[in-house]
């Protein structure tokens, strides 16, 4: 029995989606905690690719419990097609999958909301994905949020629209000069997907707590990454929620104090991306970058956006250790830096010419940040097919190994290539 929490090192993407696939193996329960439809994690198994944004992962194996959590923002619409898209595919969750009753609802007004403040920000765009997140985490805070429990009394449901919209339409005509939304439409939407999604709300805290109490293995899959943290990442440019390990707790509703055996997998590419606005200290704005990017196929899974490459970052890659009290690493697309002749890891910043090893905390050093890098002899090979971590090429092996001695931290997974059996596995996680 363990609870296995799986977190991104750097601002998401790092390929979380094919490590839970491989994780979800030996859990019994897979969960969501934090974000919504923002997230895109991408599994391909059999040559069959899967692109999850709502659900776990770790749900495309056979039997698991799914979990939608409480910190999770749901847009409805986007979840019954992805379990659509899933019973097409020959694997129907509908009996194992559970939606926290407290988990907050996406609205047609968030997503134009989100629009409307990109807009409004001019050249000082976020770069959000659109999906409303931002604006459906505000009404959580502000408590003009509708939760998906509300679902379940029709009456409620439309009296707490009623009130929440008329607020909503008096922004939208009054501040930002759009015509308002129609109630009736939206009343009619959500209760269609009242029916639908009935069936799978619940106490999701609760029932994980008696999964735990059983003995079972969970595992929480982390969306976004530390650097996209509402408090520790590069704010503004972050998103609404808590990606980091405390979050993950959080947003299932399980105490830290009820879990005897945790493990924190640290989910980090061999380089770094972000997509969307904000500082990004070891960016490679040529060839290298466009070379990482075609190479590693480097665009949104959500939006389709490319994203911005760069060497890793091990600055970033400490500082997401200590937040998240990472407790080993699993590191991923090794393959895409084949071919490049020598490699670098920023070990270090130089600010103001001084140099420093760990993240500033003040938003205004953050573009003075210049890298301090190691550098490593590249290899040539395709290790994309590999499937033991011995059959790597040396430099390969040298490269995962000084990030392993760098970091004092045991890289339990390599992965390399695209598909489920490309996972190379150094140390049992569960
Ligand atoms: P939002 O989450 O849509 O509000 O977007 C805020 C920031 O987070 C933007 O820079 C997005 O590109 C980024 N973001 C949100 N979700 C993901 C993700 O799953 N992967 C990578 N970036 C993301």
């Amino acid at each position: 029995m363990a609870v296995s929490i799986v977190v991104g090192t750097h601002w998401g993407d790092e390929g979380k989606g094919k490590i839970v696939d491989y994780l979800g193996e030996n859990a019994q329960v897979v969960a969501r905690a934090q974000g919504g439809n923002n997230a895109g994690h991408t599994v391909i198994v059999e040559g069959e690719k899967y692109v999850f944004h709502l659900l776990p992962s770790g749900v495309l194996h056979p039997g698991k419990v799914g979990i939608l959590g409480d910190g999770m923002v749901v847009d409805p619409s986007s979840l019954l097609g992805e379990i659509d898209f899933l019973r097409q595919k020959g694997k129907d969750v509908s009996e194992r999958l559970f939606l926290s009753s407290k988990a907050h609802l996406v609205l047609p007004y968030h997503r134009i909301l989100d629009g409307i403040y990109e807009n409004i920000r001019g050249g000082r765009k976020l770069g959000t994905t659109g999906k409303g997140i931002g604006p459906a985490y505000e009404d959580k805070v502000s408590r003009w949020g509708i939760r998906v429990g509300d679902l379940e009394d029709e009456k409620l449901f439309a009296q707490k629209l009623r009130v929440t919209l008329d607020y909503k339409n008096l922004l939208l005509e009054r501040a930002f000069n759009q015509p308002p939304l129609p109630y009736d439409k939206i009343l009619e939407d959500y209760l269609g997907y009242a029916s639908l999604l009935r069936p799978y709300i619940a106490d999701t805290s609760k029932m994980i707590y008696q999964f735990y109490r059983e003995g079972k293995n969970i595992l929480i899959e982390g969306a976004q990454g530390t650097m996209l943290d509402l408090d520790h990442g590069t704010y503004p440019f972050v998103t609404s929620s808590y990606p980091v390990v405390a979050g993950s707790l959080l947003g299932v509703g399980l105490g830290l104090g009820s879990i005897s055996n945790l493990e924190v997998l640290g989910v980090c590419k061999a380089y770094t991306t972000r997509v969307g606005e904000g500082p990004f200290p070891t960016e490679l704005q040529e060839e290298m970058g466009d070379y990482l990017r075609d190479k590693g196929g480097e665009y949104g899974a959500t939006t389709g956006r490319p994203r911005r490459c760069g060497w890793l970052d091990g600055v970033i890659l400490r500082y997401a250790a200590r937040i998240n009290g990472i407790t080993s690493l699993a590191l991923t697309k090794l393959d895409v830096l084949g071919g490049i002749d020598s490699l670098k890891v920023c070990r270090a910043y130089l600010v103001e010419g001084e140099e420093v090893d760990d993240f500033p905390v003040s938003s205004h050093l953050w573009d003075k940040c210049e890298p301090v890098y190691e550098e490593m002899e590249g290899w040539e090979e395709d290790i994309s097919s590999v499937s033991s971590y011995y059959d790597l090429p040396s430099s390969a092996q040298r490269f995962v190994e000084f990030i392993e001695d760098f970091m004092q931290i045991p890289i339990a997974i390599v992965s390399v290539g695209k598909e489920r059996r490309n996972t190379l596995v150094r140390k049992e996680i569960f």
